[in-house]
């Protein structure tokens, strides 16, 4: 074996000491004792879990990397125990055509601390088909937010049916289908009620009542627990985010809570845990959305929306099991399995034949979140002072990239394309 990493492993079976093999960046073999290795770390002590799948950041590359880049956001999301990321395409370009994927592939390798995948934007301009087995999906926008690339509603069914015909996972962005009124906000009441979650509805039926049977449909940052059931019930797979979980409008946040779809009530964001903890929707995904304090300190209507999350979506997922409301094999699921098996990467899970992404947490051990130690280049964290519990330790296909909340690895992301299989 290169590697023998030791301690207490969430495999299927449940928590148990062993050892895990590794060898060529994959686990090669998991047993009580194995006594051969290369390098060998002993971490008998501390959990191992399957490191973060996030299948939904901004890193703002290229074009706004005053906000944010594949090497500040990558350190972001391994740091907090995520090793693996899909970027988003409402970048300057955007990602739309093959050589603007091959260019974003070309950036990102040699600069990327975690394996990564790119979606494409879906929309009347693009030729899907030219991406396919190229792009690791693609993405489409029904609404209007950041990077103005919403669909209008009658192209859904046609764009939906390019999709399944290129065989890509569809992530979708489903906040309205209809022109939203003209209302000045000043708070995060007012945001929500301007995109009320109404609209939310009526934009995920839309979509999801068009599904073609056989494609992948993933509805992103889903806020309500009724679009949960829209999605499970047409077949479709639905992302939640830590702030909609952990955030709501009646918290004194500020244009820092500002994020479409936006922060609804709390009353809202406690069903939605229930149906997390029911086991409704499938992901956790951070949309990590920088931007720079100087934007965010704007006027409210002014302010852009998105908050940044990479490095903080497995720390407080983590705090949530420390504090019972999420069972470990729960977490497992919506913020490493799952996301995996829907773009079709052999990570997520610990099991032989998968890579060896893995992290070592002590859930003993939570600390407040405090945004200047965190590495995203906007320097903020709508979630300061929140407690959260931060990975020892995070290996790439089996290097130690990440220790005690330090980059202590190399820049050796791999690019995942091609869809998978699901
Ligand atoms: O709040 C958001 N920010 N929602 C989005 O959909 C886009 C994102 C961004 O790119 O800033
Ligand atoms: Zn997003």
């Amino acid at each position: 074996m290169d590697v023998v990493i030791e301690g207490k492993a969430l495999l299927d079976s449940g928590l148990t000491s062993c050892c895990i093999g590794i060898s060529d960046g994959r686990i090669a073999k998991i047993a009580k004792t194995i006594s051969i290795a290369d390098r060998r770390y002993d971490l008998s002590n501390l959990l191992l879990l399957p490191a973060g799948i996030d299948l939904h950041v901004h890193f703002r590359e290229p074009g706004m990397t005053h906000k944010e880049d594949f090497n500040t956001g990558s350190m972001s999301a391994v740091v907090g125990g995520t090793t693996f990321v899909m970027d988003m395409p409402n970048t300057l370009p955007a990602t739309r055509s093959l050589s603007d994927l091959k260019e974003k592939i070309e950036t990102a390798s040699g600069k990327c601390y975690a394996d990564f995948g790119l979606a494409a934007l879906l929309d009347s301009r693009t030729n899907a088909e030219s991406l396919a087995g190229r792009a690791t999906a693609l993405k489409m926008y029904v609404g209007e937010t950041t990077g103005g690339l919403g669909v209008r509603q009658e192209e859904i069914s046609g764009l939906l049916g390019k999709a399944a015909a290129a065989k890509l996972p569809l992530m979708v962005h489903a906040e309205h289908t209809v022109p939203l009124p003209e209302i000045e906000e000043t708070d995060l009441d007012g945001h929500d009620r301007h995109r009320s979650d109404g609209y939310e509805h009526m934009a995920a039926k839309a979509v999801c009542g068009n599904k073609p049977q056989e494609m992948r449909l993933h509805l992103l940052h889903v806020t309500t627990a009724r679009v949960l059931k829209i999605a499970r019930e047409s077949g479709s797979t639905a992302e939640i985010t830590p702030h909609h979980l952990l955030l709501d409008k009646s918290m004194k946040l500020g244009t820092w809570g500002k994020v479409n779809p936006p922060l609804r009530s709390k009353s809202t964001r406690l069903k939605l845990w229930e149906a997390l903890a029911s086991g409704l929707g499938d992901t956790v995904g951070s949309d990590h959305s920088p931007h720079t304090i100087a934007e965010k300190e704007e006027d409210f209507d002014a302010a852009p929306s998105g908050m940044p999350g990479a490095e903080t979506r497995m720390p407080l997922m983590l705090q949530a099991v420390a504090e019972r409301r999420l069972d470990i094999a729960q977490l497992s699921r919506y913020c490493c399995r799952r996301p995996a098996e829907i773009i079709g990467v052999p990570k997520g899970q610990l099991k032989e034949g998968f890579d060896a992404d893995i992290i070592a947490v002590d859930l003993r051990t939570g600390a407040k979140i405090s945004a200047d130690k965190l590495h995203s280049k906007c320097g903020w964290s709508a979630f300061d002072g929140m407690r959260a519990i931060f990975p020892r330790a995070v290996f790439l296909r089996g290097e130690k990239v990440s220790e005690a909340g330090e980059i202590v690895g190399e820049r050796a992301g791999r690019y995942f394309g091609g869809g998978g299989s699901g």
